[in-house]
């Protein structure tokens, strides 16, 4: 059974890459960043401070989060899916995602998925954390700049409307709150490949990280 972890920041292209990766390699694909999400949402929707680990950390223990085969999440039986891809809510995932409790809770979660399974996760902290033993590690990057356009698309995309500056500011926040906090920090494991997915299309970065975990699979 293969473990490709996949991390890096916001925008480096993670999520699309890793679902397509997966679907060309045949493998499971879980998003660990919906799952924070999640947590972000509910913590909203309760009303309670996205700081206060002792609020927070019941109502991830009380989520029952699933995936659907589709790759659709539910909370309970609520398809939130949809409700975690703004703005807000990366932001609101980045807060909770530095409380221990939450990560413990999700993280248990996240290697109980994985476990025996060949399966291409993503996050922040696969590499790291959640999967140190992952047969194959990729890290990928990408300049700021690049990387809050790409959001800034996807956003709009979903009929959201923003201002690209917006977006930057609250990437590079994201990414100092993601890197600074004491709980398994977003950084590359010594053993992962970096890629730096700036200047290459989606195909050729798909290509890259399939060609990557056949290497390592094969070898
Ligand atoms: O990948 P994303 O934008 O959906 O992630 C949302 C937030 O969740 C991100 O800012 C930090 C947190 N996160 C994390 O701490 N660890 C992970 N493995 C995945 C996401």
């Amino acid at each position: 059974m293969t473990v490709v972890a996949i991390d890096g920041p916001v925008g480096s292209g993670k999520s699309t890459v890793a679902r397509m990766a997966a679907q060309r390699l045949g493998y499971l694909y879980l998003d660990t960043g919906a799952m924070y999400r999640a947590v972000g949402l509910l913590a909203t929707e309760a009303g309670v401070r996205l700081d206060d680990e002792a609020a927070v950390v019941p109502i991830a223990a009380h989520a029952e989060l699933r995936f659907d085969g589709d790759g659709r999440l539910f909370a309970g039986d609520r398809d939130v899916s949809g409700l975690i891809r703004s703005l807000e809510m990366g932001a609101a995932a980045s807060v909770v995602s530095v409380l221990p409790g939450v990560r413990r809770l999700l993280v248990e979660r996240q290697r109980t998925l994985g476990a025996g399974a060949d399966i291409v996760m993503e996050g922040r902290d696969i590499g790291t954390n959640v999967f140190p033993g992952a047969e194959v590690k990729v890290f990928l990057t990408a300049r700021p700049e690049v990387r809050a356009a790409r959001r800034a698309d996807e956003l709009c995309a979903k009929g959201e409307e923003v201002d690209v500056d917006e977006v930057l500011d609250a990437l590079l926040e994201r990414d100092r709150r993601d890197s600074e906090r004491e709980v398994a920090p977003l950084r590359k494991a010594a053993d992962a490949v970096e890629v730096d997915t700036s200047k290459l299309s989606l195909d050729e970065v798909v290509a890259a990280v399939v060609a990557i975990v056949r290497d390592k699979v094969a070898s």
